[in-house]
């Protein structure tokens, strides 16, 4: 997961692995190919016609799928294919498409706000001031969209600088039983079989400048568009990926670590589970709930089988002792060196101290943040702080409360009337307070006791139902109403859900600045810390990059198999005989007929020149998803979408050996787009020779 500006240091390397492309054209990052690639803000997506086109997964667009979606015209599962421009629909209020604009090194402005005299709370209050100052600055030029990027815990700042294109329209999705062919069964998994990919389409104004969606916006033209492979991938290729890969925590503290495999992924693993089983029953009861809460759960489903395939890959590396063992040696190394190690020995045990205290309250932490960032309630609490917030000149609000981020709340209130169900979000607020009500009286939150009035089911039941029964927020008209609504009305309003959001408030607050206060000193003992583990880690020869923290990252390597366990060896390419040999009548291997009819004219021949998915020895984690994968020549030859099983545990400690990248072969969506489901407009828009 290199940053761009380590394209220098590993220019060697990827010509070594088989990049045809001078490794300096990378660094162009808004050149060809690396200009045409795109975040989606928790995904990325690529440019692949002059007139918009974007590519990025199924699963990226299921948001927006879902949005589009009612159980009658359900296009989760009956795909989406607009024959004529006229029929994209948007992508929804919130979709976006960034792309690169620059890059620029701010460590020296941002650190310049902080002085050792800082506690933990007034050092990350100067450096979020400093951050809303730099991104205020840099957004001066209408239609840009500026973030700061932290790397090795505040050791370096970075500022993107991209254009945000708020106009985003579904162009082309395959039906479920192809984008999703395998569902929550194969997520995760090889052999794999899954068409994971959809369009997109950039929309801007007139003028060619972003704008929010307008029936005469008219599509964007990017400066960069990838073009699509003609030669055939194999086996040993050179592939490389540029993409936004979320979060990694490789340099994690053992005790951090610790907390994550024995605590969170097992306990909140085990509540994911839960309100899964809720959403579930719910939905095969009622049909609007399930299409109401299918991007919802499907979430959760990813979260909860990664952690536990994280959990069984931790066992199989044994992760805990070898990141015991690894923090050791930084340590004794440390230690050996006398007065020169004693700054970062000190560094690592104030962060031990933090990671101590924050062990104390997890469990009270999660049930609250869960409860509290519930659909509707979480809806107004947002609205109730914004009117808080808007009391002050805008540079002044708390980040997330600026005018920048106005249009981002008119979203959110309209797309909730697609994801809300009273009686869903009771129940699941009920469970997360039937949780809550366990913790001992020392933990508990004053705002929501008062508010329960009680212990038991009953009582949560009880409030639950009069809140809900007697709120008028339910309804979007209401809610865009208190966009412009001052405190003092919410603050005298008579709306129980109002009533409760007030009261809460206080001691959210107050769980923030502890949070914020814990970010404060570990930014300010993590970067000496990580300074002494990259020194470290160079002296043994190894590559040294920070972790993922969704800002633009390049991978490289090659296609490769691998081998899960003794005496088994993984290919690395599926076929279409595979999908085949999956299918059965009943969801998620319920391959359309159309597919099977497709597959069965065709001689063996021809469908072994249609690979399906393959396997790379690539860094990647989510956010990558949609990510183009290019060949040496920097031309598409797939999508990353999925890591496998033994992969998703390198998220804390890399092992080479397992850890592989999941792409869709961008054959196999030509074949599906040509045979399957048909949308001849887009190929011939990319340009694909058939
Ligand atoms: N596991 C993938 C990731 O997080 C998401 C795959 C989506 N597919 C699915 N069946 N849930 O990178």
């Amino acid at each position: 997961m290199w940053v761009p500006q380590q394209l220098p240091e590993i220019a060697g390397p990827l010509s070594q692995a088989g990049l045809k492309l001078d490794p300096k054209q990378l660094a162009d990052l808004t050149g060809d190919p690396m200009g045409a690639v795109v975040a989606l803000g928790g995904c990325t997506a690529s440019f692949v016609s002059p007139e918009g086109l974007v590519v990025t997964n199924h699963h990226c667009a299921y948001g927006a799928i879902q949005l589009n979606s009612t159980a009658e015209r359900n296009l989760m599962k009956d795909g989406f294919n607009a024959a004529t421009r006229a029929q994209e629909v948007s992508a929804g209020p919130n979709a976006r498409v960034y792309v690169m604009d620059q890059i620029t090194d701010v460590t020296d402005q941002v650190l310049a706000a902080t002085n050792p005299s800082q506690d933990g709370l007034a050092r990350q209050k100067a450096i979020e001031g400093a951050q809303k100052a730099l991104i205020g600055d840099c957004e001066t030029e209408p239609g840009m969209r500026c973030t700061l990027y932290s790397f090795f815990g505040g050791q370096t700042y970075r500022l993107f600088r991209q254009i945000e294109i708020k106009d985003v329209r579904l162009v082309y999705a395959p039906p479920g039983a192809i984008g999703n062919y395998g569902g929550e069964v194969d997520n995760w998994m090889w052999p794999r079989h899954t068409g994971d990919f959809a369009f997109y389409r950039a929309y801007v104004g007139k003028d060619g400048k972003p704008a929010p969606y307008s029936a005469d916006n008219v599509p964007f033209r990017p400066r960069q568009h990838l073009r699509l492979a003609t030669d055939a991938l194999q086996t040993g290729d050179f592939v490389m990926v540029a993409g936004y890969p979320g979060s990694t925590n490789r340099y994690a503290l053992f005790d951090e670590f610790q907390s994550v495999a024995e605590w969170q992924y097992p306990v909140q693993g085990k509540y994911l589970q839960d309100v899964v089983g809720l959403v579930d029953a719910a939905g095969k009861a009622d049909p609007e709930i399930a299409v109401k809460y299918a991007a919802t759960i499907r979430g959760w489903q990813n979260a909860m089988k990664n952690w536990q395939g994280q959990l069984e890959g931790f066992e199989r590396i044994d992760a805990l002792d070898s990141k015991r063992r690894q923090e050791d040696a930084v340590l004794a190394w440390l230690r050996s060196r006398g007065k020169d190690g004693q700054p970062a020995l000190d560094a690592h045990a104030r962060l031990v101290a933090v990671a101590a205290e924050a062990r104390k309250t997890r469990l009270r932490d999660a049930l609250v943040g869960q409860f509290a960032n519930t659909g509707l309630l979480s809806n107004v609490r947002g609205l109730y702080r914004l009117s808080i917030e808007r009391a002050k000149p805008n540079a002044e609000r708390a980040a997330g409360y600026q005018e920048r981020d106005l249009p981002g709340f008119d979203g959110a209130i309209r797309q909730l009337e697609r994801r809300y169900d009273p009686k869903m979000e009771k129940q699941l607020l009920a469970y997360w307070l039937g949780e809550y009500v366990k913790l001992p009286a020392d933990q508990r939150v004053a705002a929501i006791d008062a508010w329960l009035g009680g212990n038991d089911a009953a009582a949560i039941q009880r409030a639950l139902d009069d809140t809900y029964a007697r709120t008028t927020l339910g309804g979007t008209d209401a809610r865009l109403a208190l966009l412009n609504a001052d405190r003092a009305s919410f603050e005298s309003s008579t709306d129980p859900l109002l009533k409760l959001v007030v009261a809460l408030q206080p001691a959210m607050m107050q769980l923030e600045d502890t949070a914020k206060a814990r970010s404060g000193e570990s930014s300010r003992y993590r970067p000496v810390y990580l300074a002494a583990v990259q020194e470290y880690k160079r002296s043994q020869g190894e590559g040294v990059y920070p972790d993922a923290n969704l800002s633009l990252r390049i991978t490289y390597g090659n296609v490769k198999g691998y081998t899960p366990r003794d005496g088994v060896e993984y290919t690395p390419f599926t076929t279409l005989d595979g999908v085949v040999a999956k299918a059965t009548d009943t969801e998620p291997f319920n391959a359309p007929k159309a597919q099977l009819d497709a597959i069965a004219a065709m001689s063996p021949q021809q469908r072994a020149a249609v690979p399906v998915n393959f396997l790379s020895d690539l860094d990647i984690t989510g956010g990558n998803s949609g990510s183009p994968v290019l060949n040496g020549k920097g031309e598409l030859v797939g999508l990353a979408f999925d890591g496998n099983w033994e992969s998703v545990s390198s998220n804390w400690v890399f092992d080479e050996a397992m850890t592989r990248m999941i792409s869709v072969d961008h054959r196999y969506m030509l074949w599906i787009m040509d045979k399957v489901y048909p949308a001849p407009q887009l190929l011939q828009e990319m340009g694909a020779k058939r």
